[in-house]
């Protein structure tokens, strides 16, 4: 476990799935938590259980696609706990319907996804910054995804989006460097979500065996392999790492597609997509 105490931390997203596994990981280091989400009352179950294990966090409403959101979300971490140091901006829920390619995404879809995906982290960054400049460094952590690396068919937004966070980590990071603030990306292979296990898997174990199967370590992600990668990159051991996209993947990434493997799996994943409330 990492050493986050002194630290204070937000978490966009934080209340469940990938963020609420990056919350329980910083709080266990000793962080300060401040869980920033959208559904208020599963923000306040999270605090509750981390709570219980000696963990400090308060929790705010937040809509991440608000800038007026994002702006009183720091405002409230200064008041709580006086300094920001950590950002782990994650928040993202994709909106109902089929992405699909340049021809089917409509104006107006291309503008809200592109706001959530990745306006949310200019803005919640640019009014973190300048609290972490104040206390004389800090770290952001970008939740990008494997999308950010290899593409799937017709999901243009997400992948646009993910790639986005990427190159959006290397330039803040080579801007505010000088300043002691690092910033990096994790790209998160598949993550066993509460919602991805209650919307998909529950119901077809099959489906789960064959998806791990394709991975090089053969299982999926827990949210926790997340929170533990975030927990290592906002640590003082990693204080001569910036601006990189952190693959947490299981090795999918890094697998020859000699058995078409990958492919099967985004077949799966498209198929998924038409058939089932699958969100990404
Ligand atoms: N689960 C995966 O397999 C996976 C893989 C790669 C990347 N990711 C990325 O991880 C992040 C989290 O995804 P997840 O799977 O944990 O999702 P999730 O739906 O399980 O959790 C998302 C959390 O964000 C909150 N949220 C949604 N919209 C918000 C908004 N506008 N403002 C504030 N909070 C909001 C939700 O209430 C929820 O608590 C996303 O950036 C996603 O792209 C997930």
């Amino acid at each position: 476990m990492f050493d986050l105490s002194g630290k204070v931390a937000i978490v966009t997203g934080g209340a469940q799935g990938v963020g609420g596994g990056i919350s329980r990981v910083l709080a266990q280091g000793g962080a300060k938590v401040l869980i920033s989400d959208i559904d208020i009352d599963m923000a306040r179950y999270t605090a509750d259980q981390i709570s219980k294990d000696s963990g400090i966090v308060e929790c705010i409403k937040t809509d991440v696609t608000s800038y007026d959101d994002l702006r009183r979300m720091v405002e409230v971490a200064m008041g709580h706990w006086g300094q920001l140091d950590i950002l782990v901006n994650n928040a993202y829920a994709a909106a109902e319907g089929q992405q699909g390619g340049a021809l089917e995404v409509t104006e107006d879809r291309w503008e809200s996804d592109i706001r959530a995906l990745v306006t949310s982290v200019y803005a919640g960054s640019k009014y973190a910054i300048p609290l972490m400049m104040e206390a004389g460094g800090g770290s952001i952590v970008n939740i990008s995804s494997v999308h950010g690396f290899l593409v799937a068919k017709k999901a243009l937004t997400y992948e646009t989006g993910k790639a986005a966070v990427i190159a959006m980590t290397k330039q803040m990071a080579v801007d505010y460097g000088p300043n002691a603030i690092r910033v990096n990306a994790i790209c998160p292979g598949h993550i066993v979500t509460e919602r991805i296990m209650e919307n998909v898997w529950k119901n077809n174990p099959s489906g789960l065996k064959f998806f791990e199967d394709q991975y090089p370590v053969r299982r999926t992600g827990i949210p926790e392999d997340i929170g533990n990668a975030a927990a290592f990159l906002c640590s003082d051991e990693a204080s001569f790492i910036t601006g990189h996209a952190l693959p947490v993947d299981g090795g999918l990434t890094i697998q020859l597609q000699e058995n078409f493997g990958v492919q099967q799996v985004h077949y799966y994943m498209d198929n998924l997509d038409t058939q089932m409330p699958y969100k990404r």
